[in-house]
């Protein structure tokens, strides 16, 4: 067992943990039950958190690795009781059915949005083509990735 801490959701979090646990199984086991298995070999995108602010996988990463970094699951970014603009997007549009891969697909769009703000359709398919989603067909996610990105811009104001 190696202890080791992750800041997780803004806080200090100490693991003591097999070197050879998964980051997702590591989140998992803490709780974080909103970040999903859905493959374990790095295609479905299920597992998708922010590592420093980039869309992983948190199936292709040790948790160990993850070690001083700060890592946000889909249980941090509401903000309090209230929904983050991505989860209240992916709601009015919806962009989910049975919701295995909604948090993945939520986190990979908090990714986008961040370095591109005002996305193209190609731009989010392309952002989203490493997330399955087995429900949908895709075309209400896109729409909510792209309300999510009106939602984000009218909440920045005048500039
Ligand atoms: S569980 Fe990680 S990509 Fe599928
Ligand atoms: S909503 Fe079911 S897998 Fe995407």
């Amino acid at each position: 067992m190696s202890p080791f801490s992750i800041t997780l959701n803004g806080v200090k979090t100490e693991f003591s943990l097999e070197p050879r646990t998964l980051l997702v199984e590591a989140l998992r086991r803490a709780n974080l039950t909103g970040t999903h298995v859905g493959c374990d070999t790095s295609q479905c995108g299920a597992c998708t958190v922010l590592i420093d602010g980039e869309a992983i996988k948190s199936c292709t990463v040790l948790a160990v690795q993850a070690e001083g970094h700060e890592v946000t699951t889909i249980e941090g970014l509401a903000r309090g009781k209230t929904l983050h603009p991505i989860q209240a997007a992916f709601i009015e549009k919806h962009g989910l059915q049975c919701g295995f891969c909604t948090p993945g697909m939520i986190m990979t769009a908090a990714c986008l949005l961040k370095t591109t703000p005002n996305p193209t359709e190609a731009e989010i398919f392309q952002a989203l083509e490493g997330n399955i989603c087995r429900c949908t067909g895709y075309v209400n996610i896109v729409a909510a990735v792209a309300d999510a990105a009106l939602r984000l811009a009218s909440e920045e104001g005048p500039k």
